[in-house]
């Protein structure tokens, strides 16, 4: 396993890291422990949860929590062998301080993942959506002073845009605070809608880990026009989590999967590829739910695509525009 940094932090990960959104259901606790332990056994050393996971159980609001208790009874006595990262800010309750990004929030849900967990530090908070109720200082704040207390080694963000991981480079300039070292988007082949925030990252020494990088599954090729769903797929058990207009992408990874073909590829191996090789990228989180799914991600983070067959995945699903200098000037060192 090459391992990567996660922007200034100087933490290395594995390219893949290991998604457990469907810890609880679908991926039940004796599978998802075994499924942890495996992980690790084939050198993934980044994990990535949230206070809010609990598989397909999960409505808006609900307890959430589950995915942390079976991670911290999977990882007893393995705890050091890995990077762990949880999040705060998504909604886990009915009341007004169990969601959001205010100091009492941060500091209560920290309390309860450690203990979910069955370990006193994590190693990547992530701040899981931006709250626009709370000042950015307020929140930084709260990082900083759990950060002093060694609670946690790093943070991050998700589901932030460039200006705004702009604006938190800047605060943490302003005040001495430590700085955001990763960013969690939904990036995938099929979903660029980021691609113009990596190099921001890249300037900046931000980790990028996206998420959903093979769309749910939909980047694996299991599903096709006009056959039937796959029993046990996702789009069989929990149609809810594939929310897409499935045609005219269902067309577009037909075009997709040929050009793996030239690469000699898979499909899931070759979208997995195709994130590790834009800017910025240092871990890959995948969901999977079994070790086969796993293996073949990992397969994918060794492999290497060709600069002409990049170029020709452009045409099938093209970069979001970007304005650019319609001259170009030679570097003055
Ligand atoms: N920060 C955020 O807001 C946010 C949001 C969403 C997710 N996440 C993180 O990202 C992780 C991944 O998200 P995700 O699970 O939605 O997306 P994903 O990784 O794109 O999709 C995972 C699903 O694809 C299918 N799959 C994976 N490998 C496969 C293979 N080799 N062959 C066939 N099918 C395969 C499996 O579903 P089936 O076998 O059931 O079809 C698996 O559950 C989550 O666990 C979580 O840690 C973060």
């Amino acid at each position: 396993m090459k391992y990567r940094r996660l922007g200034s932090s100087g933490i290395l990960v594995s390219p893949i890291c290991l998604g457990t959104m469907t810890y609880g259901s679908p991926v039940r606790e004796n599978e998802a422990v075994k499924l942890t332990h495996a992980a690790i056994d084939l050198g993934i050393n980044f994990i990535d949860t949230a206070n809010v996971y609990e598989g397909y159980s999960r409505v808006l609001g609900s307890p959430g929590g589950v995915a942390e208790e079976i991670l911290g009874k999977a990882l007893r006595g393995k705890r050091e062998k890995v990077i762990l990262a949880t999040k705060v800010g998504g909604p886990n309750g009915p009341g007004p301080q169990d969601v959001g990004m205010s100091v009492t929030t941060i500091l209560n849900a920290l309390e309860a993942s450690l203990k979910r967990l069955a370990t006193d530090y994590v190693d990547l908070y992530i701040i899981h959506w931006p709250d626009k109720h709370t000042p950015l200082e307020t929140t930084l704040s709260a990082m900083e002073t759990i950060y002093r207390q060694g609670k946690i080694r790093a943070f991050g963000v998700s589901n932030h845009m460039a200006y705004q991981l702009c604006e938190f480079l800047w605060l943490a300039d302003k005040y001495g605070w430590p700085k955001v070292v990763s960013s969690q988007i939904p990036f995938s082949l099929l979903k660029r809608d980021f691609q113009n925030d990596l190099e921001f990252c890249v300037d900046h020494d931000i980790a990028v880990t996206p998420y959903q990088v093979l769309q749910g599954g939909l980047l694996t090729g299991k599903y096709k026009s006009g056959k039937p769903v796959p029993n046990g797929s996702r789009l069989d058990e929990s149609p809810g989590w594939l929310s897409y207009p499935l045609v005219p992408l269902l067309d577009q990874m037909d075009a997709t999967e040929s050009l793996a073909g030239e690469a000699a590829l898979t499909l899931p191996q070759y979208s997995v590829a195709w994130s590790l090789a834009q800017p910025a990228m240092a871990s890959l989180i995948v969901g999977v739910k079994s070790l086969a799914q796993l293996e073949v991600a990992v397969e994918g983070a060794k492999a290497s695509i060709p600069a002409e067959i990049l170029v020709k995945q452009d045409a099938i699903t093209p970069p979001p525009y970007r304005h650019r200098a319609p001259f170009s000037r030679p570097h003055q060192n």
